[in-house]
């Protein structure tokens, strides 16, 4: 019998191969980072073969340090950086162009054109979503109108479109060899193509957008076997596909309306569940789905999304090399007592949740000769904090629930400082699981479940553990000057362009 569940995490910055056990507990773990593309200011692009070549690399050596095999894996699920679009020929596997990553804002001028008539809220109702570049839609329509002869390829059926759990399921399907062509609830939720109540492509909004119903993927639950792998992972079944998101909402175990995790990658993505309906925002939140199991009803999220927290981090390291790695950034920051007056607002694709603005642009505000690196990392790592305490207030605006805990995962979660900042500026108590990697874990238990590995829920529930708990220790009126500060800090990245 297989002891073991395999989980691929292809994400903003990296692949992972991570194996499970039955406890929900890491057997092995692999990882590899690709190439940032940045062919001009607001473009950000991935090589999808750089990333389908370092999955493959990173499951044999996951494999490998173990001394595992694929039969020792009882199924594989697929967690995926959300949004990021690529089209490939169906005969050659071959992309056309780079993948447009969910950062890119390339397509701003199209969003600008929509919302004119109608508002930028004009698909809320059918998606859950507002008029943004984040999307996979209008991105989409960007390489089907830029590259040569690519829209007549897709209207014939010639070119694929798909999101990166796509591209990684055809190719491990086989490829031009019979790979399927699908996608999972979460993923498609987040193209602005699907309309979110029957869970399938949207004729009017297709036709908005210019897409030829012809290129996209097949749309299926979040758990159930799509198909056997072929390669290093032959015979495994592929069983589980989910947004990177939701999948951490998953490996949270957050399968109670009312219940919310927070993510903190490139990104940062706080997600509720709200139960068995559509929940809708009006304080800047996104209607998303959550996960479905099967045949088993669908379970739908409020989201807040933070676009840059960790890739703050990494700006700091690769562009400005004020540290050498990303985990020296807690060091830096503990040299200063305080942020020295320095607000960081990190609006590299404008501003996402709540205020969606796309002209926003990042500022370094309150700059005095007094400032020293030590302060620069901090008022970075605060960012963070600060923009999660505005979707949490969204959230609290929108529902009325107000979350007495916060359960958080993500690589920035080994960072003690921002986590205790995190509990003082929410006030409220911030909580660190023992496995951290749950973006990967949600993949598994997705597949884990389709399979029969894990018996349901309740049994993934029982695997969640706590590893350390911050309580807020800040006094009310320091809260109050350092919000006061960033809220007018943000007040200035607002409609920077334009
Ligand atoms: O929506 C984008 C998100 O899925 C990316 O996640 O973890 O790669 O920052 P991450």
């Amino acid at each position: 019998m297989a002891h073991y569940v395999g989980a691929i995490d292809q994400g903003t910055t990296s692949s992972r191969f991570i194996v499970f056990d039955q406890a929900g507990s890491i057997v092995s773990v692999a990882q590899k980072e690709h190439e940032q593309i940045y062919p001009k200011p607001g473009y950000v692009e991935h090589d999808p073969l750089e990333i389908w070549r370092n999955t493959q690399e990173v499951i044999a050596q996951a494999l490998d340090k173990k001394g595992l095999s694929a039969k020792d894996l009882a199924a594989i699920g697929i967690t995926n950086q959300r949004e990021t679009t690529l089209i490939w020929d169906r005969r050659t596997g071959k992309p056309l162009h780079n993948a447009l990553v969910w950062q890119d804002t390339r397509v701003d001028p199209m969003v600008h054109a929509l919302a004119k008539q109608g508002g930028p809220d004009r698909l809320r109702s059918k998606t859950g979503l507002p008029l943004a570049s984040y999307f996979s839609g209008l991105k989409l329509r960007w390489l089907l109108d830029n590259v040569p002869g690519a829209r007549a390829k897709a209207e014939a059926g010639d070119v694929l479109f798909g999101n990166i759990d796509t591209w990684l399921v055809w190719n491990l399907t086989g490829g031009p060899d019979g790979g399927r062509h699908i996608t999972d609830v979460t993923n498609a939720s987040r193209t602005q193509l699907m309309n979110l109540h029957s869970l399938g492509w949207d004729e009017d909004i297709l036709r908005l957008f210019d897409i030829p119903e012809a290129c996209l993927p097949k749309i299926l639950s979040s758990s159930e076997v799509y198909g056997e792998a072929k390669g290093v992972l032959a015979g495994v079944p592929i069983a589980g596909i989910l947004g990177d998101q939701q999948a951490a909402l998953v490996g949270q175990t957050c399968f109670q309306p009312g219940e919310a995790k927070n993510t903190y990658g490139t990104g940062c993505f706080m997600l509720m569940n709200t139960g068995e309906t559509p929940y809708p925002s009006k304080a800047g939140l996104l209607t998303t789905v959550g996960y479905r199991f099967g045949t088993a009803k669908t379970v739908y999220a409020l989201e807040g999304s933070i676009a840059i927290a960790g890739a703050l981090v990494q700006w700091l390291r690769d562009n400005l090399g004020l540290i050498q790695a990303s985990s020296d950034i807690e060091a830096l920051a503990r040299s200063v007592e305080d942020n020295g007056g320095v607000t960081i607002v990190p609006a590299f694709s404008g501003l996402f949740a709540p205020h969606w603005n796309a002209d926003a642009r990042g500022l370094i505000g309150g700059l005095t000769r007094f400032v020293t690196k030590g302060h620069i990392a901090r008022a970075a790592l605060e960012s963070t904090a600060f923009q999660t305490r505005e979707v949490l207030d969204a959230m609290a605006k929108d529902t009325g629930i107000a979350v007495k805990e916060l359960r958080t995962d993500g690589g920035m979660v080994v960072n003690e400082l921002l986590m205790q900042f995190q509990a003082d500026i929410l006030n409220v108590p911030v909580v660190r699981p023992k496995v951290i990697e749950t973006t990967a874990l949600g993949a598994a238990y997705a597949a884990g479940l389709a399979t029969g590995f894990w018996s349901g829920t309740e049994a993934l529930v029982q695997n969640w553990a706590v590893d350390k708990r911050w309580t807020p220790a800040m006094a009310t009126a320091e809260r109050n000057r350092l919000n006061a500060e960033w809220a007018k800090a943000v007040t200035r990245s607002l409609d920077w362009v334009g």
